[in-house]
């Protein structure tokens, strides 16, 4: 067999030889992001403003909300969901224990709102593994948020 005389002449041989088809096999497309999988921003900004109109009323946990500009506070909440789930987000505002000092929250409380943003979750129609993917990160904050 006469030599390849180019480059890709040559790696067309050595794919051959070598008798793959990761050659010619197009790398699987990355995973999408855990915001692509919620939705993006209209399914985040749906979730939040689902979980947060309702936490906000619940006699189990509205005491923390009174006097609170509740839009600015859904803005904030999205831009950190977002971030945290890998959206293209900049999230700024205070940490969860800055944000929640000085609110005693309960675990209760804590509990009605997880309870909400699982709701939420499902009303938006989020599978399964991804209302627990996003659920997972919002428990691992629950120390900080309880100032614990
Ligand atoms: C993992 C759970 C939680 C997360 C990730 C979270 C996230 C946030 C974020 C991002 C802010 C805005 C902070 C800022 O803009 O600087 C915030 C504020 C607030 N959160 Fe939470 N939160 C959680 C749990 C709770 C719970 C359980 C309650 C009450 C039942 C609560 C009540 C509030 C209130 C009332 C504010 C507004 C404070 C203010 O503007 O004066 N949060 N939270």
């Amino acid at each position: 067999m006469p030599l390849p005389t180019s480059i890709p002449a040559a790696l067309l041989a050595l794919c051959f030889l070598a008798g793959t088809t990761a050659c010619s096999t197009p790398a699987p497309a990355p995973e999408p992001s855990l915001f692509v999988r919620l939705g993006g921003m209209p399914g985040v900004t749906a979730v939040v403003d689902d979980f947060v109109s309702k936490v906000s009323v619940d006699p189990r946990s509205k005491r923390t909300f009174e006097g609170v500009n509740l839009t600015r506070l859904k803005a904030s909440v999205v831009t950190h969901v977002c971030s945290l789930s890998g959206g293209p987000c900049k999230y700024e505002g205070d940490d969860m224990a800055l944000a929640h000092r000085g609110m005693a929250i309960s675990k209760e409380e804590l509990s009605v709102m997880g309870y909400y943003v699982d709701q939420a979750l499902r009303r938006q129609g989020v599978a399964r593994e991804d209302r627990e993917a996003l659920e997972g990160m919002l428990d691992k904050l629950g120390p900080e948020v309880l100032n614990k």
